[in-house]
């Protein structure tokens, strides 16, 4: 494996089928030539992916949308125009060049044009558009660093190393259906700022439910139980050998770590250090993490969706 900063070898990789680890601006992603079924295949194979749950399509130019999607509405060009480069997936009625093995046989695809220049330099100079879900082990916490895909990936070809993450958890996912647009995963882009631009449909939203194979309850799990703040109480031996992802609460008095993931209460932050704070928390001797709870609005919305995935494997 090598970990390095060179896009024109990294390109060359991808060009030949194989796999290229490259930072987006939300996490790391595990991309292939997304035209080339064997190369995504591997995907799969490296990530021990279940075939059932598809991968976004990044592309690096709006034109590409036209070829990789037969839909032509103005709403979601007004998106793209908006949004792109950006934390915004969009999954749209895909065009027949697009293979099912990236789609899991749905007839629909998520594109997005993440917005890191590493990511859109690598898939400018690989002619072609690039397949990737984040860089993780299946169902494991997402890589905000090269060396958190080092870790669960040693085997990758090739680590583009772009440095730490800018979002540092995953795109916005929205799709139109008859009914309008929907959002299926919260992000950093809220439904209030994609609203200013064109009508959701009214109420539901469908990020609750598994709307799409892959959009599993539990997920994001780190190698030891996490619990909201308020919803255990430790005693002080627990508390010893815990550690606290803390936001505002004055009480990290006898935790073994506290990592605090905004000292100026900035929900923007906090996405951004989350990840790297539970790989931190699984690489140390802490027996358990305690996370703090956000108010469910706003970014807020895809901060509790990633904690409750976490947390959901060890639930009664
Ligand atoms: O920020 C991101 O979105 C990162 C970076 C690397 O771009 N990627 C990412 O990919 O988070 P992944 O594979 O970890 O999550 C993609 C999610 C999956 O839950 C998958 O089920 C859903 O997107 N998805 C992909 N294509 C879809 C489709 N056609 N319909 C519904 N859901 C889809
Ligand atoms: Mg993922």
């Amino acid at each position: 494996m090598i970990v390095n900063q060179d896009i024109d070898i990294a390109a060359g990789y991808i060009r030949e089928g194989r796999l290229v680890a490259f930072p987006t601006e939300t996490v790391y992603g595990l991309g292939a030539n997304a035209l080339n079924p064997l190369a995504v295949a591997k995907i799969f194979e490296l990530k021990e992916r279940p075939s059932f749950d598809p991968l976004i399509v990044h592309i690096a130019s709006v034109d590409d949308l036209d070829k990789l999607t037969v839909n032509k509405d103005s709403r979601v060009l007004l998106l793209a125009e908006k949004f792109w480069p950006g934390p915004l997936t969009i999954v749209l009625p895909k065009s027949d060049i697009v293979p099912d093995i990236v789609t899991s046989g749905l007839d629909t695809v998520g594109i997005r044009m993440p917005n890191n220049p590493i990511a859109l330099e690598l898939i400018r100079k690989a002619g072609c558009p690039i397949a990737a879900p984040s860089a993780n082990k299946f169902g494991r916490v997402s890589p905000t660093t090269a060396q958190h895909v080092k870790k669960q990936l040693p085997n990758v070809d090739y680590i583009l190393d772009g440095g730490k993450t800018q979002v540092g958890i995953e795109s916005t996912i929205i799709t139109l259906n008859e009914n309008g647009f929907e959002i299926l995963r919260h992000g950093v882009i809220t439904r209030e700022d994609l609203e200013s631009f064109v009508p959701f449909h009214s109420g539901r939203d469908t990020s609750d439910s598994i709307v799409a194979p892959g959009m599993l309850k539990s997920h994001y799990s780190p190698n030891k139980p996490l619990y909201f703040l308020g919803d255990v109480h430790l005693n002080d031996m627990q508390r010893s050998n815990a550690g606290l992802l803390s936001f505002n609460t004055t009480d990290t008095e006898g935790y073994k770590i506290v990592i605090p993931l905004s000292n100026s209460g900035n929900l923007r932050e906090y996405a951004v250090n989350l990840f790297a704070a539970i790989h931190k928390m699984e690489e140390s001797d802490v027996e358990y993490i305690v996370a703090e709870p956000v108010e469910e609005h706003g970014i807020g919305l895809a901060i509790m969706d990633r904690l409750r995935k976490a947390a959901f494997r060890y639930r009664g």
